[in-house]
């Protein structure tokens, strides 16, 4: 695999210029917010959105202002995201770092994450990308019926596989899938290649939130709280796969240990180790695989450019990284 640094290299230039304005798309006169945006410039992410973006760009045709506004826009979604979504899993750690609600509470994260988000959709007025606004508001949309749509079944815990699958297009692959197709209509104005790139994103996103359940029962050291998917009721594909392949009464069992006793960490180790005895991690990888295969199918309708090999990196990245 190659490494990300490798990945960057057809557009290093633009991403120190992403860096630029994304930094300053968040700035603020108040002092406490100013503090906050700082830490999160500092505890910077992987940034494989922006990545998309540029890339989705590079392949249709060429990087300009707008691709600039789509990247920034997006990964300010995607941070707004991030800081209301520790808060709702009662996380303590993001990127290596303490989270933002670790430090500052929640009161002020959910007003962080709004004022992200309308910071978000502030950069894209004010640079007249209505059409921008137009692809990125679905998704916005999508992510919080995504993540509730989590909530419900983990309340009743009946999920299905294609529950899941649904949960994780909505929470996850509809910004990456915009992150291609912003990045595409940055550059193109034929709909049928901007529609071609929001499905191969789409592909990559179901394939990026599988690897991320997978990492959850993983051992590495991912910059989060690993095991933590169980202790907040999530049911991600290994679980299902585990759940749908036991007999009626241990069912009832890990049921009611994720429903009872999902925070007694030597009870949840015992569901983790079925969880892998049963073959749900291989399940799981395998799926991911389907989806990875599928992206790439639509990535090779396009023709070679060094544009198109990151992409294709990008994408090998996204299934076997270990963060
Ligand atoms: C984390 O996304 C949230 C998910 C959708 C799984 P990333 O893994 O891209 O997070 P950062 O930005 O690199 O921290
Ligand atoms: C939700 O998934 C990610 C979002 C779409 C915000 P997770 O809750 O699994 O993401 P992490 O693991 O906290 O990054
Ligand atoms: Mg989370
Ligand atoms: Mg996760």
């Amino acid at each position: 695999m190659n490494s990300l640094d490798e990945i960057r290299k057809p557009i290093v230039e633009d991403l120190k210029l992403f860096e630029e304005k994304f930094r300053d798309s968040m700035k603020s006169k108040v002092a406490l917010l100013d503090a906050i945006t700082r830490y999160i410039v500092k505890s910077k992410g992987k940034q494989v959105r922006p990545m998309f973006v540029f890339l989705a760009a590079k392949l249709v045709g060429a990087v300009s202002e707008s691709t600039h506004t789509a990247a920034a826009l997006i990964e300010l979604l995607h941070t707004a995201t991030l800081v209301h979504d520790d808060v709702v899993d009662d996380s303590y750690e993001r990127r290596g770092f303490f989270s933002i609600n670790a430090i500052w509470k929640n009161k002020i994260a959910v007003l962080v994450g709004d004022y992200l988000l309308s910071k978000g959709l502030l950069l894209s007025i004010n640079n007249g990308e209505f059409r921008l606004l137009r692809l990125v508001s679905d998704a916005v949309r999508e992510m919080s019926e995504g993540e509730l749509l989590q909530i419900e079944k983990a309340r009743r815990l009946d999920i299905k596989e294609e529950d899941y699958f649904e949960i994780i297009r909505q929470k996850t692959a509809t910004l990456i899938s915009s992150a291609c197709a912003c990045g595409a209509a940055s550059a193109t104005t034929d709909d049928e290649v901007v529609s071609k790139l929001k499905l191969f994103g789409e592909k990559i996103g179901i394939a990026f939130q599988i690897k991320d359940d997978l990492l959850d029962f993983g051992d590495e050291n991912i910059g989060k709280p690993k095991g933590i998917d169980l202790k907040e009721k999530k049911m991600t594909l290994p679980v299902i796969y585990l759940l749908k392949n036991s007999s009626y009464l241990q069912k009832r069992k890990i049921i009611n240990t994720i429903k009872n006793h999902n925070k007694e960490v030597l009870r949840v180790q015992e569901v983790i180790e079925l969880v892998k005895k049963s073959g749900g991690i291989e399940y799981a990888t395998q799926k991911m695989n389907e989806f990875k295969q599928e992206a790439l199918q639509i990535l090779f309708s396009f023709p070679e450019s060094p544009a198109r090999n990151s992409l294709e990196d990008l994408v090998a990245f996204t299934t076997d990284r270990k963060k």
